[in-house]
């Protein structure tokens, strides 16, 4: 049988574990939400709930992955008699997240282009039309959108058919501090602007959207903690099995705690990056714009790079589109990898090789076929929403469009419950004390979190996923 290859240095795997958690959700989810839910106070019940849920079930996943060196299916197959279908939940989930990532992908392409042509006058720019209107143009176009979304998918799949440490690792070990770099250089001239003080007000101080008209109503703390659950869970990539593919090949002589532990903080380190980028200049340069959201990127982002003097405004836009790109082509490739590394994996155990190009030809083209029809459907711009195709009139919001149908059923419903089944898993029917001893599996490594990992997986973090899947279902149905 050929040798299964992982990552090559143990930088090389926090640098991709870190470019599936850092995605868009850090850009246009994690900043609006922090300033809409109390400032502060958010990132406080942020940070609480990503040491009892997302360390839990990051570190879980981390260690199931290595522990049978497999992709998540196969994984919860050994380890499991109950649980054994909670694999296939991942892989369904994998395929509906990338139907819209890769849709979004490919607009955030468009943009750098569209910032190319701003920089060279040429008639693929703007052509004196507001950040609204080249959006609603693009929408409506929607043979450019779909072009668009393939070329995010080739890219994608070209990447994960290089493997693991030849494609994936490669790929973000360079693209992740590139990603870094350009942040901060966003940052900086963000803000620096005039006015810019009022976004950061808006992000950090508890009060401040309220009082200054940014939202109607202060969320209640039940919505606050259900907010902040949803997009942890989505943030870092946990409860889909991205991470117990990734952990499947770690060295077993690398720190998984520590590991874990990075990649929380690193990823919730970028979401605050995002928002010192995005909010001060929402609010210094688009104060009317929208503040979250696709249109948050497209509108209102588009706007502040067309309010700024001269090249200045192309150059920064090209620079923090193609940061955006990054940060999905980093998401999306370990979206890819989980769907493939199952098939991969059971055509080397059946003596046939790596059939890694074959699957991964396979897996794109079936989510080419989601994302055109996301594409196609221009966030609901073009008749074609759930809502109309399905008559479904009395269930606007989630049905508006197919990106919000596939995002409610994989980030709402899919993702927690997978993550709750994990945890009931590892605290009721394998034991904690598996995760220990992959933890331990090395000569001198400690599991310093046992006690507090063993209460949380078994009473603690059950319980707050039941409550952030109820939360989910809720902010879609409600
Ligand atoms: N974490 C990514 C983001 O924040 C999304 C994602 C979810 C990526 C699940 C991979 C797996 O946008």
């Amino acid at each position: 049988m050929e040798e299964r290859k992982g990552f090559g240095s143990n930088f090389g795997f926090l640098m991709a574990a870190v470019g599936s958690a850092v995605g868009l959700g850090n850009i246009w989810g994690f900043p609006n939400k922090m300033g809409a839910s109390g400032g502060f106070t958010f990132l406080i019940i942020y940070l609480i709930l990503a040491v009892i849920c997302g360390f839990i079930v990051m570190l879980g996943e981390l260690a199931l992955g290595r522990k049978t060196g497999k992709g998540a299916v196969a994984a919860y197959h050994a380890i499991s008699k109950r649980f054994k279908w909670v694999g296939w939940l991942g892989v369904a989930s994998a395929f509906l997240i990338m139907s819209f990532y890769c849709a979004l992908g490919g607009y955030c392409i468009k943009y750098v282009v569209l910032n190319v042509g701003n920089l060279f006058g040429t008639g693929f720019g703007s052509n004196g039309m507001n950040g609204g209107d080249v959006f609603g143009a693009f929408l409506t176009n929607q043979s450019e959108g779909v072009i668009y979304g393939l070329i995010f998918v080739v890219l994608t799949m070209l990447i994960v058919m290089g493997g693991v440490s030849g494609g994936i690792e490669k790929f973000c070990g360079i693209g992740m501090p590139a990603l870094f770099v350009m942040l901060l250089i966003c940052i900086i001239r963000a803000c620096t602007l005039p006015g810019a003080v009022n976004g950061l007000k808006y992000m950090f101080v508890p009060g401040w959207a309220v009082a200054n008209g940014v939202i109607a109503e202060a969320p209640s703390i039940f919505e606050v903690i259900s907010t902040a659950g949803g997009q942890m869970f989505f943030s870092l990539s946990i409860g889909m099995g991205a991470m117990i593919t990734y952990g499947s090949y770690l060295d077993k002589k690398e720190h998984l705690e520590k590991n874990a532990v990075l990649i929380i903080v690193m990823d919730t380190l970028v979401a605050l990056m995002a928002g010192l980028c995005v909010m001060p200049a929402r609010f210094a340069l688009d104060p009317e714009g929208p503040i979250g959201g696709p249109k948050l990127l497209f509108i209102t982002m588009q706007n502040v790079f067309d309010s700024m003097d001269g090249a200045i405004g192309p150059i920064f836009g090209i620079i923090f589109y193609l940061l955006v790109v990054l940060a999905a082509v980093s998401s999306s490739i370990s979206l890819l990898e989980t769907v493939v590394a199952h098939f991969v994996d059971k055509a080397r155990e059946e003596g046939k090789g790596d059939r890694r190009k074959k699957y991964s030809l396979i897996a794109s083209i079936l989510i080419a076929l989601l994302c055109v029809l996301v594409c196609v459907d221009g966030l609901g711009s073009n008749g074609i929403a759930p809502w109309e195709l399905l008559k479904l009139d009395g269930y606007k919001g989630w049905s508006d469009c197919w990106l919000d149908f596939f995002d409610m059923i994989s980030e709402g419903v899919f993702m927690p419950l997978g993550g709750l089944l994990m945890t009931l898993m590892i605290g009721w029917e394998i034991g904690p004390e598996v995760v220990k001893n992959e933890c331990e599996a090395t000569e001198g490594h400690k599991m310093s979190s046992y006690p507090f990992f063993k209460v949380c997986c078994k009473y603690i973090t059950p319980l707050c996923m039941l409550l952030i899947l109820y939360g989910q279902l809720k902010s879609f149905f409600g």
